[in-house]
């Protein structure tokens, strides 16, 4: 695949997206990608995808594989991938349709198509439109389901929601062609891994504190414990040969001596960028906040000059 100026981005709104951090992140790619060396990319938590269609249009790649344990995502991906035109169809149906409706009639609406999604109703196609319609209307644009699974998102207040996105869609749809699409778990990608590999993970964050809001990602809990199995996976990567960027919330922002990610990636390299995230939901509280970014490899030199960000850089044991 030829680099290209394909300008496909995430086609719904994810918790932990990081469409706001592609600047920051830009810095910290490996510079194989940049001299072709690495032509494979694997993302195993791929959530929106923000960062691997950054990586799709900046770079040639010859291999990209994206993992996420969310069947009902990765079906979304493969509709995308193979049947783009029916998918604009149908969501174009649904924009005319909700978009004429009054308020009460949107409601019924909304829950209608809320139980068709999550009984499974009609074909691929439906229940990817489903998926999309509900992330562009529904409140905050979360994906959030309870313990049976099931999606359970109020509707949100949106005048004109845009349900039906036909040009990303179709760039989208390019861009995913020589993609590997995994429904699966996170070690599905050592299948993939080797020496001219360029790996991406972005697990669920660790809470910065027990009360965090965002933290809500109901069926992905992903533990201290599960943030320790995961270290010892990227330090297998790291073995294979592959270059590995892992990103999280920064511990550091709430607590300095909270060296939990400093202790367990003893040996990598650690770069903590200013992130546009909140922390609090008072506003009197909100303010720029560190992500962290682990890699094995260094990361550009104005990243390590920089004055505005606060980098660490821990020496191999
Ligand atoms: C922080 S989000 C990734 C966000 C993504 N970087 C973006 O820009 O939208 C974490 C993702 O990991 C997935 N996930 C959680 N646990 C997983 C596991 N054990 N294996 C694979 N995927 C998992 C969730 O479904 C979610 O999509």
């Amino acid at each position: 695949m030829a680099e290209s100026d394909l300008p496909a981005h995430p086609f719904v709104k994810w918790a932990g997206g990081k469409s706001q951090l592609l600047g920051e992140f830009q810095r910290c790619y490996p510079e194989e990608l940049r001299t072709g060396v690495i032509r494979r990319y694997v993302e195993p938590f791929i959530g929106s995808g923000a960062v691997m269609f950054d990586v799709l249009r900046r770079f040639p790649l010859d291999h990209v594989v994206i993992i996420d344990q969310n069947d009902r995502l990765m079906q979304v991906y493969r509709v995308i991938q193979t049947s783009v035109e029916h998918l604009v169809d149908v969501l174009a149906s649904m924009q005319a349709q909700f978009w004429a409706l009054d308020d009460e009639a949107r409601r019924t609406f909304y829950y209608t198509v809320r139980d068709d999604f999550n009984q499974h109703r009609g074909t691929a196609v439906d229940q990817a439109a489903d998926f999309i319609f509900l992330n562009r209307t529904c409140f905050n644009g979360l994906f959030r389901v309870n313990r049976r699974n099931e999606f359970n998102v109020p509707m949100g207040r949106y005048r004109k929601p845009l349900i039906c996105d036909a040009e990303n869609l179709r760039y989208v749809h390019e861009a995913l062609q020589p993609v590997t699409i995994v429904t699966g778990d996170y070690h599905e990608a050592a299948v993939y891994a080797g020496p001219d590999t360029f790996v991406y993970l972005d697990p669920p964050y660790r809470p910065l504190s027990a009360t965090a809001s965002f933290t809500a990602y109901s069926a992905d809990a992903f533990n201290d414990d599960n943030q320790r199995e995961l270290a010892q996976f990227v330090r297998w990567l790291d073995e294979q040969g592959a270059r590995v960027m892992l990103s999280n919330s920064d511990p550091h922002n709430v607590d300095p001596n909270d060296d939990f990610f400093d202790e367990l990636y003893d040996g990598f390299v650690l770069t903590r960028l200013p992130a546009r995230r909140s922390i609090n939901s008072r506003s009197d509280r909100r303010g720029v906040i560190n992500e962290l970014v682990v890699t094995n490899y260094p990361p550009a030199a104005e990243i390590r000059s920089s004055p505005t960000t606060a980098t660490s850089f821990v020496t191999s044991s």
